[in-house]
């Protein structure tokens, strides 16, 4: 049998991680910045994590939610406490387009609406609702297509009070990203997320923070969308939350009301997911992670200012972007293949850092020497 050939891949085939660093089957050395899409929080393979699971593996690694699972319940209090969400509700399922999906048809139960109020290079997954609310019509099978779903600009405040002013009583949800990933590193504006929330007040519509990437300490603090001082009505989060054990969940506000068989899933919360989740937890807590990615993510940006030829360096903590030129575009391919180094992109022509919350200084400093040289060689190149 053959795999479904969707995916193009680097020929590396992968054996082996630690921290920041990943080996492949020849025994070559690679630094990852990537994280595997932002999936790697606390360091590949950190032993605390290993333990966790490992001890959890060998009592129970599931049973479905049809039972007590108190290890939900320890979940949910650690979230509540290191995100600031105290009084919020934990439903957890798998990944994070099941994370969004959730959130946008509770929105839908709990006001009856239908219309969804989405962004300009958004992406939120590629299942039903959250494919049609992903500005990327390559993603969208026909059947997907929805005319509930409707793409404003980003950052653009005028175009959010029109339609709210034309279509307020229709509308159930705004999602956003606070710092889009897939689109390229665009950070949402604080006065703009602060919009949405008067707006989704206003009109009985509710906020979706879609903190999938941006989310779980990666910007500094919790989730990004904190930046703007105002609460959403749903976080959605996945990735970072197992540190590459797929578990996923989404923070509910407290006004929202739960009623039976609203949400389900089979291996949403079970036990070996939720051993993972505090895991990662934990270890942010234990090695102020959040700290680091504001102190790492600080030097990453001001040396790459002074990194001859890429442009417009942004983001926040540690999801970072930055645009490369034309004449520059086998950098990322070079950094691989010369240097070693994993890292991110998004179409067409931006770099994305996503490396795990616990890189060290001196692989920073790897990374900027090593993009400072392959930059001085395709210059040299094309001279
Ligand atoms: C912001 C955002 N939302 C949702 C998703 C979908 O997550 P998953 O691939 O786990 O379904 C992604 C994945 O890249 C994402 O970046």
């Amino acid at each position: 049998m053959n795999l479904f050939d969707v995916y193009p891949l680097n020929d590396i085939t992968i054996v082996k991680a630690k921290g920041s660093y990943v080996w492949d089957d020849k025994g070559e050395q690679y630094l990852d910045l990537y994280g595997g899409h932002a999936v790697i929080s606390i360091g590949h393979t950190h032993p605390h994590w290993v333990q966790r699971i490992q001890d959890q593996l060998e009592k129970i690694a599931f049973y479905s939610n049809s039972i007590h699972i108190p290890l939900q319940q320890q979940l949910a209090d650690k979230l509540g406490k290191i995100s600031g969400k105290i009084d919020y509700q934990l439903f957890l399922c798998n990944s994070g387009a099941e994370a969004n999906e959730n959130a946008l048809k509770l929105a839908s139960f709990h006001n009856g609406r239908k219309k969804i109020v989405a962004f300009t290079k958004s992406f939120h997954g590629r299942t039903s609702l959250a494919v049609a609310v992903t500005d990327n019509k390559n993603y969208l099978a026909p059947v997907n297509e929805t005319d509930n779903a409707m793409f404003l600009p980003f950052n653009d405040t005028q175009a959010l009070e029109d339609c709210f002013a034309k279509q307020g009583k229709e509308i159930s949800s705004v999602i956003i990203e606070g710092i889009q990933g897939v689109g390229g590193i665009n950070v949402a504006d604080d006065s703009f997320l602060k919009k949405i929330r008067s707006l989704c007040d206003e009109h009985g519509a509710l906020y979706i923070a879609d903190s999938v990437q941006c989310g779980y300490g990666r910007s500094g603090k919790f989730f990004s969308h904190d930046f703007a001082g105002v609460n959403a009505d749903i976080y959605t989060m996945a990735k970072g939350m197992g540190n590459g054990f797929p578990v996923a969940g989404i923070l509910i506000a407290p006004h929202i009301k739960p009623k039976h068989f609203m949400l389900g899933t089979t291996f949403g919360g079970n036990h070996l997911a939720c051993a993972a989740a505090l895991a990662v937890l934990e270890v942010i807590e234990e090695e102020k992670l959040m700290g680091n990615a504001v102190m790492i993510g600080k030097y990453l940006r001001a040396e790459l200012e002074g990194v001859p030829g890429i442009k417009n360096i942004r983001g926040r903590g540690l999801m970072i972007g930055f645009d490369v030129p034309e004449d520059l575009k086998d950098l990322k391919k070079n950094l691989l293949w010369n240097q070693k180094i994993f890292t991110g992109e998004a179409k067409p022509n931006v770099i994305r850092l996503l490396p795990s919350l616990a890189l060290k200084k001196r692989d920073a400093e790897q990374f900027i020497d090593s993009i400072k040289e392959e930059i001085e060689i395709l210059t040299a190149e094309k001279v």
